[in-house]
């Protein structure tokens, strides 16, 4: 078992090399693309970037020069078996290549993306024993060791950790394109004390911010919510804006109740009565969630101070009338 383990590490790393040399080595489309998005060359290689060739078999004849047998490079998730025929072609073909590294630094697998617009955008390797997407974020072995008071930054894609990375920002991980597990949320108790959540400036990103806070609010107490503007993720943001912009998005990232507060704000316009009535019962049902009583009324009082609402009413509203006793 421990040998079988050694040598899904061993060959992801020899293909993680191989894709390195495909990229670095000559003038390729890869290259350019990767550069072409603010990429240096020494991002690429802290990370390992690498370009699988337009090419069906490269890889699998490398690494069975190396010594290995097809059913084992087939095992670690690098080539697939013909359907039709004999043999055995590459997984990767004509993509960027980025390495996933466990929390040691062995590879587990890749994530690979097209030059294009073509589809799936990502081909990520297949689960095995040793590669696990729920338990794994990208980035967390660089992360855990270059966290500045104990703050991680949660982000949805590998490029948003990289460009995030390249302008100094270390304590960046994703998760690889699945929604956070339970398992996600105990890696990232373990270690960092807090947690801001940086997703996607559209829906998709808010659906995930709000699930995200569902599944961490009984592990984790200390989240954080950047919010970016529409249509931009945090690769985009950093590119844009520059770094201290974003050092900024991180010392105003707000609790996750007035994350929930603000989009209860953006759903009502407030012209008519019933909106802002309405806007007035969400905003309590949110209040309600809130465990500490004087937590609770200092929302209640900034409440009142944002919406106009009175203070009475919302406690009304949030206790049931009567204040609560418990
Ligand atoms: P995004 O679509 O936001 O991509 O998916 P991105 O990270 O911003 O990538 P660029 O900037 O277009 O290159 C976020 C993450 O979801 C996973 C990947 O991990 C990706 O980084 N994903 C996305 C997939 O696994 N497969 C896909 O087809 C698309
Ligand atoms: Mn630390
Ligand atoms: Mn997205
Ligand atoms: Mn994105
Ligand atoms: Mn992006």
């Amino acid at each position: 078992k421990l040998k079988k383990q050694q040598l899904y590490y061993e060959v992801n790393k020899l293909a993680g090399r191989f894709f390195y040399n495909n990229l670095v080595q000559r003038k390729n489309p890869a290259l350019e693309y990767i550069l072409k998005r603010g990429l240096t060359t020494r991002t690429i290689k802290s990370f390992g970037l690498g370009y699988a060739l337009n090419n069906w078999d490269d890889l699998l004849n490398h690494l069975k020069k190396e010594g290995y047998k097809e059913e084992e490079i087939e095992k670690c998730g690098l080539i697939i078996k013909n359907k039709q025929k004999d043999g055995y072609y590459n997984r990767f073909r004509n993509r960027i290549m980025f390495p996933i590294f466990d929390i040691r630094g062995n590879v587990i697998g890749f994530g690979g993306r097209v030059l294009d617009d073509s589809l799936p955008k990502y081909l990520n390797s297949p689960e095995t024993a040793y590669f696990n997407k729920s338990e794994t974020l990208y980035g967390l072995n660089i992360a855990r060791k270059n966290c500045e008071n104990g703050q991680v930054v949660l982000v949805e894609g590998y490029m948003d950790v990289i460009a995030l990375h390249q302008q100094g920002f270390k304590n960046v991980v994703a998760t690889l394109g699945t929604s956070l597990t339970k398992g996600h949320g105990l890696l990232l108790k373990k270690y960092f004390d807090q947690i801001i959540l940086c997703f996607d400036g559209d829906s998709a990103g808010t659906k995930a911010t709000l699930r995200s806070l569902e599944l961490l609010q009984n592990v984790h107490k200390n989240i954080k919510i950047i919010l970016l503007p529409k249509g931009v993720d945090p690769d985009d943001f950093i590119k844009k804006e520059g770094k201290n912009a974003f050092q900024r998005k991180i010392n105003e990232a707000v609790s996750a109740i007035d994350y929930k507060i603000y989009l209860a704000q953006q759903k009502y316009s407030l012209n008519t009565m019933e909106d802002q009535i309405n806007l007035g019962k969400e905003i309590a049902s949110i209040i309600k969630e809130i465990d500490s009583p004087i937590e609770q009324e200092a929302y209640i009082k900034k409440i009142e101070e944002k919406t106009g609402i009175s203070k009475d009413a919302i406690t009304r509203e949030v206790y049931g009338r009567k204040p609560a006793t418990d």
